[in-house]
């Protein structure tokens, strides 16, 4: 069985609201815009890359279906959508998602808050159907290593995920100012982040995670700011900043939730061979045999996975 199909299944058996369905089926990019070959390229995989940011993952619909998957693992994980102790029942205005991804977050929290009004903020917008969006969810193009395209205070709630491949060490301070900024006095500001801690990792992880981590630093990424999110919360002027590191089992042994994750990561981590071949000139069989040992070696070892939950108000 592929690793879609049994997202598929997974998916229905899960009752996922929509999950995957309303994804167009191409992947197809259209190579006659000219604009296309300024911001994106195709590396020798096949898969798309923007060429205009420091983003080191890919920017095509298999990416986002992976989103689409990881979100499902997020959202059982941490017991729902928001963690930050706020009633958004209770609250008007707007919902910002930033780096939203497919948009599947914050189609849902639009879904579940019809009175708040949410928008995702992207790159550039995931190829799934405008029908299947919530009428209170809204698309706006940017770039988070901008000035956010929002006044001061205009957010009662403001959400970051798993930007850890985007955000250059140098400017996490000022992209954390800017969801200050634009949060309203007495709104949230929530980060989620994983991508840098394991716990029991065995040679084939510590390998990849060289690799990974030689690759971030080209490019100014430093993925051990992740641990430090609740500190960038603190002098960006927010109040009661709390911090929580949840330790996922990965692989089989950790039951259904390890054995999705481990999926997600199989399917996420091969998308960096071509960069490893690129700028590290690791050969593919060499990037390809540790990719295979990664399964067996986290049941072994029981490897765990940190995921970094942060929020603090206003
Ligand atoms: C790993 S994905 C996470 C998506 C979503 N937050 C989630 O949790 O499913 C990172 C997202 O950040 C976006 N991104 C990367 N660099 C960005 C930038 N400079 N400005 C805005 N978005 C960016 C990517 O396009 C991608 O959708």
């Amino acid at each position: 069985m592929s690793f879609f199909d049994l997202f598929t299944r997974l998916f229905r058996a899960s009752n996922y609201r929509n999950a995957g369905s309303d994804i167009l089926a191409s992947s197809v990019i259209d190579h006659t815009r000219a604009e296309e070959w300024t911001v994106a390229y195709v590396d020798g995989a096949g898969r798309r890359r923007r060429t205009d940011v420091p983003y080191l993952l890919p920017k095509d619909d298999q990416e986002i279906q992976r989103l689409d998957y990881q979100h499902y693992i997020l959202r059982q994980v941490l017991q729902g959508n928001i963690s930050a102790p706020f009633q958004l029942e209770a609250q008007q205005g707007y919902v910002l998602d930033v780096g939203c991804g497919s948009g599947r977050w914050a189609s849902e929290v639009a879904t579940s808050y019809p009175h708040l009004q949410v928008i995702g903020l992207d790159l550039e917008e995931a190829n799934i159907k405008a029908s299947s969006r919530p009428l209170n969810y809204q698309f706006t193009q940017g770039n988070v290593l901008e000035k956010l395209p929002f006044p001061d205070e205009s957010m009662t709630y403001v959400h970051q995920r798993l930007l850890v491949a985007a955000i250059p060490a140098a400017k996490w301070p000022w992209v954390v100012q800017e969801l200050a900024r634009v949060t309203r006095r007495g709104g949230w500001v929530e980060l989620v982040e994983m991508g840098s801690g394991f716990v029991r990792e065995g040679a084939a992880t510590q390998q990849f995670m060289t690799w990974f981590r030689q690759l971030s630093q080209m490019r100014g990424i430093d993925l051990e700011v992740m641990g430090r999110l609740d500190v960038l919360l603190q002098q960006a002027g927010l109040h009661h900043v709390q911090k929580k590191t949840l330790n996922l089992p990965v692989g089989t042994w950790g039951g259904r939730m390890g054995e999705l994750l481990a999926r997600d990561m199989l399917s996420g981590w091969p998308s960096l061979q071509p960069l490893c071949q690129q700028y590290l000139n690791i050969p593919k069989e060499t990037f390809d045999a540790v990719i295979a040992s990664l399964e067996a070696e986290w049941n072994s070892h029981q490897t765990e996975y940190e995921v970094y939950v942060v929020y603090g108000q206003k």
